[in-house]
């Protein structure tokens, strides 16, 4: 018992909460785990399939290219899908999906979900598709976007999902750099109302990428587009053909296969290819999803993310299914036709755990309460944030309006290289608004100075995280230098998450943002590489830099200078031409927000672009230490 007042900073779990939570001991989980992470993670991984055993949990001989399960045959889709199949999940729901308009809703039980993954895993291998081969899948939030993703699982193909929100540019640079054979796409996606042209983009994608075979095109729009002869395929007329029926083998894989390949944008250069493989991906998304979320059979989960980002990928995808859980997914953002649209799913569908980001709640907040409170939220008992740091007044919004005070908000911390979570509540957690809390059990979170030296509690520096975990990446596809480069060099022995933070006097961790050139827009991931790469192909950019600065709603928005050609004078309809230059090759989430001309970028004399004397002047803040200006 208690023999204390409880702390006001902290947001206590109802006694309804810790009594009914799956992990009621926290501490002393989270200190055996810590104390010998690997016999943690086993024991984890038993709890699923496996063709045949490991011979060691974790093999660290070839440090920062660790090895989990290493001799284990697994296959993530066997445990996502197959392993329901024999108990009374067959029948239970594992896909519930709702179309923006309204007017569509579709279910799958595990049995169906079956049956759609191994139609569309039967069609790509009789498209020559063998395992190890890279499939990109592009397409809007429709339950054919899960069926890509486990179809190539299944047959141990390599999916690389590049998110609908991306344009011609972002696509292609994945496609080719992956050498994808095949392409699966739809005719095209809604966005509040409008119709987004994905096949379109595919076709001017492919211009110059010679190692795609195959398109495959799922109709879900019914807009008009071309099909190209020999390459372009409706998935409806494949599905009529016989190979399509019948049953698929889950092709036995090793544990260090590679699953997927995911871009993401990192400090300098062209985006990474992340790689996770069956094994550890499968026992880190599991693991975490069924102690942070606390799944079980009776909830209905809903993850706002794209299947296009991590998030999708393991919390929408791959974490649920492997709990068997049933998942809601929705095609739509949160305020179209109007700002209840989320509230009226969560009624309608009965939602139990919705798990969102930072910049929906901030935007939804601003149309006030009486839209969430024309709803009956009462199903809700747990609520999630993730891709940016929470602020406080969203965190108490949240807990408030949508929460009722009753559902403990898990804000978990992690990214597109650590597969799952690495620092977040458990429901039996005691909270404080902003704070990830601790680490996830097995890991270990150091806060580093520049010299790597752990500091104060209380001061700010590097985040590292200092255990390998299952669900790490294994490497930069085909960069193995550049994986070593970007993670394990800067700290040798920890991984570098690229973020700072603090650590309070109780050990809860306080993200404070990205210290590189990444840009978090509405908690998306951009590199100011990329955003630069895409204005520089306009015929009147000489050069430009482009940063984040802070901004209300979206956490972050893109600002970009540019200095023009000779012959370009500035004007305000040429500012907006470069955004909207942005927006096309690019994609619409990477428009800037401002588009300023300058007559010289600030450069070090060794000509790196200063950006940070960018970000303080266009915030009207000191320049700080201008020593190794150029001039
Ligand atoms: O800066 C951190 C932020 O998002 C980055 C990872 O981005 P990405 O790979 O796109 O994955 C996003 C979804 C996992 C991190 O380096 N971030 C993510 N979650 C949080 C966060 N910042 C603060 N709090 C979080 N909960």
């Amino acid at each position: 018992m208690a023999t204390t007042a409880p702390d006001p900073e902290f947001y206590y779990p109802s006694e309804d909460i810790v009594s009914k939570a799956i992990l009621k001991d926290w501490d002393g989980t989270a200190a055996a785990a810590l104390k010998d992470p690997a016999a943690f993670w086993e024991k984890e991984a038993l709890e699923l399939e496996w063709f045949s055993p490991w011979n060691k949990v974790l093999d660290d001989s070839n440090k920062p290219f660790y090895r989990w399960f290493d001799g284990a045959k697994t296959n993530i889709a066997h445990n996502a899908i197959d392993r329901h199949l024999k108990n009374f999940r067959k029948n239970k729901l594992a896909l519930i999906w709702e179309s923006e308009d309204g007017r569509y809703d579709r279910t799958f039980s595990y049995y169906s979900l079956n049956r759609e993954v191994s139609r569309m895993a039967n069609i790509i291998k009789a498209m020559g598709i063998v395992k190890g081969d890279r499939v990109t899948i592009y397409m809007g939030r429709i339950p054919e976007i899960v069926f890509a993703m486990l179809a190539c699982a299944k047959i141990g193909a390599i999916h690389s999902v590049v998110f609908g929100g991306f344009s011609v540019d972002a696509l292609h640079g994945r496609i080719s750099d992956s050498e994808s054979k095949l392409v699966i796409t739809c005719d095209g996606s809604f966005q509040n109302g409008k119709l987004v042209e994905l096949k379109s983009i595919v076709d001017e994608s492919l211009k110059h990428c010679p190692t795609v075979e195959n398109v495959i095109v799922v109709k879900r729009t019914g807009n008009e587009v071309i099909m190209e002869a020999g390459r372009d395929h409706w998935y409806h007329d494949l599905c009529a053909l016989p190979i399509a029926n019948g049953k698929c083998a889950t092709e036995v894989m090793d544990a260090e296969d590679p699953l997927f390949i995911l871009y993401t944008s990192g400090s300098t250069g062209k985006p990474k290819a992340i790689l996770h493989t069956h094994g550890g991906y499968m026992v880190g998304t599991y693991s975490t999803m069924k102690y942070a979320f606390d799944i079980k059979d009776e909830d209905r989960f809903w993850c706002t993310a794209d299947p296009g980002w991590i998030t999708g990928h393991s919390y929408i995808v791959y974490g649920p299914l492997l709990n068997g859980a049933t998942v809601f997914m929705f095609e739509g953002g949160p305020a179209f036709p109007y700002p209840n649209r989320w509230w009226q799913l969560i009624e309608r569908y009965g939602v139990s755990i919705f798990y969102t980001a930072p910049t929906a709640i901030r935007s939804l907040m601003r149309f006030g309460e009486a839209w969430p409170n024309k709803h009956d939220l009462s199903s809700l008992r747990l609520l999630g944030s993730v891709g940016e740091p929470i602020n406080p007044e969203a965190w108490k919004w949240f807990y408030r309006v949508i929460g009722k005070e009753r559902c403990p908000i898990i804000d978990t911390w992690w990214q597109t290289e650590t597969g799952a979570f690495m620092i977040t509540p458990t429901p039996v957690v005691p909270l404080k608004p902003g704070s990830g809390t601790r680490p996830f059990f097995g890991q270990n979170a150091e806060i580093v100075d520049e010299e790597g030296n752990q500091v104060e509690d209380g001061q700010e520096g590097y985040l590292v995280l200092t255990n390998p975990w299952p669900s790490m990446l294994r490497t930069i596809y085909r960069d193995p230098d550049r994986y070593v480069n970007s993670y394990w060099s800067k700290f040798p022995g920890k991984y570098m998450t690229g973020d700072s933070a603090r650590r309070d006097k109780d050990g809860y961790y306080w993200i404070i943002g990205r210290v590189d050139d990444v840009i978090k827009v509405s908690g998306h991931r951009l590199g100011t590489a990329e955003i630069e790469s895409a204005l520089i192909t306009h015929t009147a950019v000489a050069e430009s830099a482009a940063i984040g600065l802070p901004h209300e709603v979206k956490g972050q928005a893109i600002f970009c200078f540019v200095q023009l050609k000779p012959g370009f004078a500035p004007s305000e309809s040429l500012s907006e031409e470069l955004r909207q230059h942005v927006a096309h090759h690019l994609g619409p989430i990477a428009r800037p927000e401002e588009v300023k001309f300058i007559d010289k970028l600030p450069k070090t004399r060794s000509g790196k672009i200063m950006r940070r004397v960018l970000k303080a002047r266009a915030q009207g803040l000191p320049e700080g230490d201008l020593s190794t200006l150029e001039d």
